[in-house]
């Protein structure tokens, strides 16, 4: 497996094997070596060939003739890459896989953007299509997207790859994608489920997560068939619980609230450059500047109930702010590092504030949750202290000390694990669109008040037992 340029992780033989044996299989059971010489099979993405080559090899088995890898090669396999030198690297492959020179294959591998080629429609498509957030594609690329039933703004490009092999597979035929899993609940991949909803019989399979090593899209197979339906199809996030979990976390949203009916997660402080703007105790102390210096905490400071302050301050630098002599001097030396569109984002401000803006729940000094971006357990903390949360730190503007329990709560762990996005070494990102619809129980008063004191019989107020929630 190797990782070399934007969007390209080459897939392992113990992801293309399985994957190629699931397409497969259905289409060349009970069909003679000719009809198995007819099969069109296409990967829209093919790398160095890890995919195309399985494909030879299954084919050529099933074929059983003689020379069948170089008449496989020969006339089913089918793909595209942009990248010249990929092309050029599975043709060779599969020359020395079947052991002859294979003309066709200069039609039948081609380089170019699989989204704009024209294709006709194949039996099979398998693939592992390119990874690349929206960000980084061009305001081209982006266009062409929209003719696509699953275009979102923001969606990454494995979104329209889906939809793709969905589209050039004939019906009755199927193919196999191995893809990232945030697509099953992010609300940029609304659009594309509520295709498949329509249009598709899909399975979902799991991947081992060391497969891909060293590589943090915790992918999941999508193995489908066209199948419309007559289902209604609204693109709500596809959830993979067990039943009972299905069925408990139902009822708690339709019992309950969300959280995001009365709160909003606000983020915090985004500096662009923390080297400058973040101080130890020496530093302020020389500064001695009041008014633009406050306490500041890190993700990493928070701990169950209470922040782990660290004695490190942020000079909070806003948009349109006065420069105190004793800051300009102490900025001063970093000053090219933070100009905006130099050291620092591009943008309207000015090179000795802070890169964006401030929100009102980070700079307030109201008592507030903070809970971290990343979790590999719960831990939110109560500030009473004003201090201002870095940009590893979400923040909730209440005082609550039921949600407070809550969030430190193993029942909060059980429900982030089944609905938060994965993030590396087990831990969960409790993302915006995610943590806005936690369902928050409205216990009665005295109930209530038993579970600040005791935190542990949370479960009470969620109408479940404490051995469900492990
Ligand atoms: C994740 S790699 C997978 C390669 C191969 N299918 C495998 O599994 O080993 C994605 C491949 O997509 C190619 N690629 C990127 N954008 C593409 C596009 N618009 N059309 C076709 N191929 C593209 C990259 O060059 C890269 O080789």
């Amino acid at each position: 497996m190797a990782v070399a340029k934007l969007g390209v992780v080459y897939t392992p033989r113990e992801v293309t094997v399985p994957m190629v044996e699931l397409a497969l299989a259905p289409l060349v059971a009970g069909k003679s070596p000719a009809q198995i010489e007819q099969l069109r099979i296409c990967d829209f993405s093919i790398g160095e060939g890890a995919f195309l080559v399985e494909i030879v090899r299954y084919l050529a088995a099933a074929h059983g003739g003689r020379d069948a890898a170089r008449v496989i090669a020969a006339h089913c396999i089918h793909g595209a890459d942009t990248d010249t030198a990929s092309v050029a690297t599975s043709r060779a492959t599969l020359e020395a896989l079947a052991g002859a020179p294979l003309p066709t294959l200069a039609h039948h591998l081609r380089t170019g953007d699989s989204l704009a080629l024209e294709w006709p429609q194949f039996d099979a498509v398998l693939g592992n299509p390119p990874y690349i957030r929206q960000e980084r594609l061009s305001l081209t690329t982006k266009h062409a997207l929209r003719s696509f039933a699953s275009y979102d703004g923001v969606a990454d490009l494995y979104i329209y790859f889906i939809e793709l092999a969905h589209r050039l597979t004939r019906a009755g035929g199927r193919y196999c994608v191995v893809v990232p899993q945030k697509w099953l609940t992010a609300a940029y991949a609304r659009p594309l489920r509520t295709f498949l909803e329509r249009e598709a019989r899909i399975d979902l399979i799991d991947v081992d997560p060391d497969a891909f090593p060293a590589h943090d899209a915790f992918p999941i197979i999508i193995s489908g068939t066209p199948t419309p339906t007559s289902h209604p199809a609204r693109g709500e996030p596809w959830h993979r619980d067990s039943i009972r979990d299905a069925a408990t976390i139902q009822r708690w949203e339709q019992r309950f609230p969300a959280l995001g009916d009365t709160l909003t997660p606000a983020r915090g402080v985004v500096t662009g450059c923390n080297r400058a703007f973040v101080i130890d105790r020496a530093t302020r102390d020389r500064i001695l500047d009041d008014a633009h210096i406050r306490p500041f905490l890190k993700g990493r400071d928070i701990r169950p109930y209470r922040p782990e302050y660290n004695d490190r301050y942020i000079l909070l630098m806003e948009r349109g702010c006065d420069l105190p002599d004793a800051i300009a001097r102490y900025l001063a030396p970093m000053r090219a590092e933070l100009e905006p569109g130099w050291g620092r984002k591009p943008g309207r401000y000015r090179w000795y504030e802070l890169q964006d803006p401030v929100g009102a729940h980070a700079k307030s000094h109201a008592p507030r949750l903070f809970y971290q971006d990343i979790q590999t357990s719960p831990a939110c903390c109560l500030d009473t202290s004003g201090l201002v949360p870095d940009t590893t730190v979400w923040t909730l503007n209440t005082d609550d000390e039921f949600l407070l329990a809550l969030l430190n709560s193993k029942l909060y762990a059980w429900y982030a694990r089944r609905r938060f996005p994965p993030a590396l070494n087990g831990a969960v990102r409790p993302k915006l669109e995610y943590m806005r619809r936690l369902p928050i129980a409205q216990p009665a008063p005295d109930l209530r008040a038993r579970i600040i004191a005791n935190p542990e019989l949370i479960h009470e107020a969620y109408d479940v037992s404490g051995s469900l929630i492990t």
